[in-house]
């Protein structure tokens, strides 16, 4: 079969320290598992907008389509975030979940043993996590018109933005979050604020008719997104796959993301729809944004970003071998005691991102042994 294309969009701030590491990784592959990727890498986010005025150009958006998979970095910045709306870097990753249909994102919270010690939360609570939210990515408050700041005649400003979904936006983000569930734990709880808003209630009422339809053996549960806050950061284990919308999406998978101890750890899927090609394009990135505060220092956890590679093997590739490999040797990493800054624990070693990468290799080559 034909090379895999892989697009690699590295992006702004700790982005392309983290996608560096891994490119040695994929280097590894290429070299002692015979397999061979052709690679191009785009401009997105600030860095594309001082290079050529957009922060998604054309190209990059036409590149993504053509791909086989997109492996994202992370965009934005401080240097960037007084520009005007329609110029933040930000709209790099919007565009390209717009433009390609990306609707569907993964974002899978795992505790790995070796960071019992790393999680927020007491280790009972989340010995084993594994929770899988499904979160809707191509419209709501994101997308919804009308958005803007209008000053009105006493010259005072409104700031306005439009929660808006369509019940087909809904059903098929949900068919996602079901198929998952019954891979898994056979749980869905489909999250929102069914009380108050309006498109919460559509919301609802879709999620349980498609459960009605097409999904009744998947055990489904309701709850408002101001308690799935309170149950994740208090009794995360009742959790299977949690579907939200675009807006609690984000929020509640950062919150996710801190009982497994660290953003650097989390990676992430975007889907499309299946074409009737059979092709279904799809983008993979960290949780994590571009983490200025340690940009250009080294330091950064490439955990998430090797991981949202893994994903990618395994959902967009179907490499499910090199993907376990990959997040074995991570795993072995962590219980061996090496730990970046964001993860340390007492009586660990601290260390750098490149040292990380480093050694992530070394239990690769030992697992290929
Ligand atoms: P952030 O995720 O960049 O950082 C939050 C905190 O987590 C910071 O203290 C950071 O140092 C730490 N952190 C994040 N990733 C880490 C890693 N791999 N290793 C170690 N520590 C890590 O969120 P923020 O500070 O709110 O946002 C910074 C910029 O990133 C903003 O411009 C924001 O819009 C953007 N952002 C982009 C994406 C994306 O590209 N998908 C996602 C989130 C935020
Ligand atoms: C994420 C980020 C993005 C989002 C930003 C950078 C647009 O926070 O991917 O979680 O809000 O979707
Ligand atoms: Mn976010």
């Amino acid at each position: 079969p034909a090379n895999k294309k892989l697009l690699i969009l590295p992006g702004d701030g700790i982005g392309p320290e983290v996608v560096r590491e891994t490119r040695r990784i994929i280097e590894w592959l290429e070299r002692r598992r015979a397999i061979t990727f052709e690679i191009e890498e785009g401009l997105v986010g600030g860095i594309a907008l001082d290079t050529t005025g957009s922060a998604c150009p054309d190209e990059t958006v036409e590149a993504a389509k053509a791909a086989d998979a997109v492996l994202f970095g992370s965009v934005g910045g401080p240097k960037w975030d007084s520009l005007p709306f329609d110029k933040r870097p930000e709209l790099g990753i919007l565009r390209l979940r717009k433009d390609l249909g990306l609707f569907a994102n993964l974002r899978p919270a795992v505790v790995l043993d070796p960071l019992l010690d790393a999680s927020a939360l007491k280790h009972d609570l989340v010995r084993g996590l594994n929770i899988m939210i499904v979160r809707e990515t191509t419209s709501g408050v994101y997308f919804g018109e009308p958005r803007g700041v209008t000053t009105g005649a006493d010259g005072k400003r409104t700031g306005v933005d439009t929660q808006l979904y369509h019940e087909d936006e809904i059903a098929r983000v949900a068919r996602v979050a079901f198929e998952l569930a019954r891979q898994r734990r056979n749980k869905v709880t489909s999250v929102d604020k069914a009380n108050v808003m309006q498109s919460g209630r559509l919301w609802r009422a879709v999620v349980g008719e498609v459960h009605k339809a097409e999904f009744a053996d998947v055990e489904l549960e309701h709850m408002y997104a101001d308690n799935c806050a309170m149950q994740l950061a208090s009794r995360p284990k009742q959790f299977d796959v949690i579907l939200a919308d675009n807006l609690f999406g984000d929020v509640l998978s950062d919150l996710a993301a801190a009982l497994t101890g660290s953003l650097g750890m989390l990676p992430s899927a975007t889907l499309g729809e299946v074409q009737p090609t059979g092709k279904r394009h799809a983008l993979y990135e960290p949780i994590h944004g571009s983490a200025p505060d340690i940009a250009g220092k080294g330091i950064a956890n490439p955990s998430a970003q090797i991981l949202s590679f893994a994903m990618l093997l395994k959902i967009s590739f179907g490499m499910e071998e090199e993907a376990v490999l990959i997040e074995q040797a991570i795993e072995k990493v962590l219980a061996g005691g090496l730990r970046t800054a964001d993860i340390m624990a007492p009586g660990m070693a601290r260390i750098g991102t490149s040292v990380m990468g480093e050694a992530v290799l070394r239990e690769l080559d030992k697992l290929a042994a």
